[in-house]
């Protein structure tokens, strides 16, 4: 497999588990040395063992991305250990599955911290790192004449459209998309290329929650609403991590420099507007 990001250093964050290790370890396999950005600090650090294993240096690093203020301090430890950064993937995130009326104002404000301020705040910092490493004439001119450095947001389906039973992890999702779209702005003079993945199911530890308290709330049998959510993509089949990095590893390459401000849906079809 052609390699196309040899030396590129990228923060994954939610690398740990699921589709943030799938990016984190496909990252890496073309070339790319990672950060891996987990709560769940075990989880990244077996993440980043098997990078090592793989051939390139990997990092975990603990951090609740609800907290802003954890943000900044772990983007100037990645500059110190790896000099720079080149690469930013937002796919750390939180579902929630309850009835409208029992959401409270502590589980609305958990879901948007983590999914939200952890996204935006992260392209706050890592982008102005990013910047620092434009040369400083080409930075002078207001106008860089290549990509400097690839940022990716993780919507969902579930940005596309209301959900019942998701209010506020739809909402987060559909705020993925309009983040996309004014970071991609503001960055776009440095030539900083910020898009979005919207996948719809991938069989993870949140869509094992997802279907445990879907099937528990409409009475249906575990393991029933994934299926029926299965049913209706059109390619009938749920997404592997794999299908996710693949699309993400193209947004992070030089293969993707013509795009920005995009969210791509990932989902077998299911959306398609
Ligand atoms: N699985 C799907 O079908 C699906 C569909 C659409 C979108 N997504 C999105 O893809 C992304 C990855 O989802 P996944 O299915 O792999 O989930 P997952 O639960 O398997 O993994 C999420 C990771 O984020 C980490 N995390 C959670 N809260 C954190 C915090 N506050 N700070 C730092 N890390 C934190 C977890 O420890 C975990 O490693 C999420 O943004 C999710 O919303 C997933």
């Amino acid at each position: 497999m052609e390699q196309r990001l040899i030396d590129k250093v990228a923060i994954v964050t939610g690398s740990g588990h699921g589709i943030g290790k799938a990016v984190a370890l496909r990252l890496a396999h073309e070339g790319a040395d990672i950060i891996i950005a987990d709560i769940d600090i075990k989880s990244a650090e077996q993440t980043a063992r098997e990078i090592l294993d793989a051939g390139r240096k990997a990092t975990a690093y603990s951090i609740d991305l609800a907290n802003v203020s954890q943000i900044q301090p772990m983007v100037e430890q990645v500059v110190d250990q790896f000099v720079r950064i080149d690469i930013l993937v937002n796919a750390a995130g939180i579902a929630q599955t309850k009835p409208f009326f029992e959401i409270t104002e502590d589980q609305w404000d958990r879901v948007l911290d983590t999914n939200l301020k952890g996204t935006v705040f992260c392209i706050q910092a890592v982008a102005a790192q990013m910047i620092k490493q434009i040369p400083e004439e080409i930075r002078q001119a207001g106008r860089a004449d290549k990509s400097y450095g690839k940022i990716v947001n993780f919507s969902s389906i579930s940005g596309r459209r209301g959900r019942a039973l998701q209010i506020a992890y739809a909402a987060s999702k559909a705020a993925i998309i309009s983040i996309t779209q004014s970071a991609a702005l503001a960055l776009s003079a440095y030539n900083i290329n910020v898009n979005a993945v919207a996948p719809s199911v991938v069989p993870t530890g949140m869509w094992e929650q997802i279907d445990e308290d879907y099937s528990r709330i409409l009475g249906k049998e575990s393991g029933q609403s994934m299926k029926d959510f299965i049913e209706q993509i059109p390619l009938k089949r749920a997404g592997n991590p794999k299908d996710i990095a693949a699309a993400v590893t193209f947004l992070c390459s030089c293969d993707s420099d013509y795009i920005t401000g995009q969210t791509l849906n990932v989902d077998g079809g299911f959306e398609m507007d």
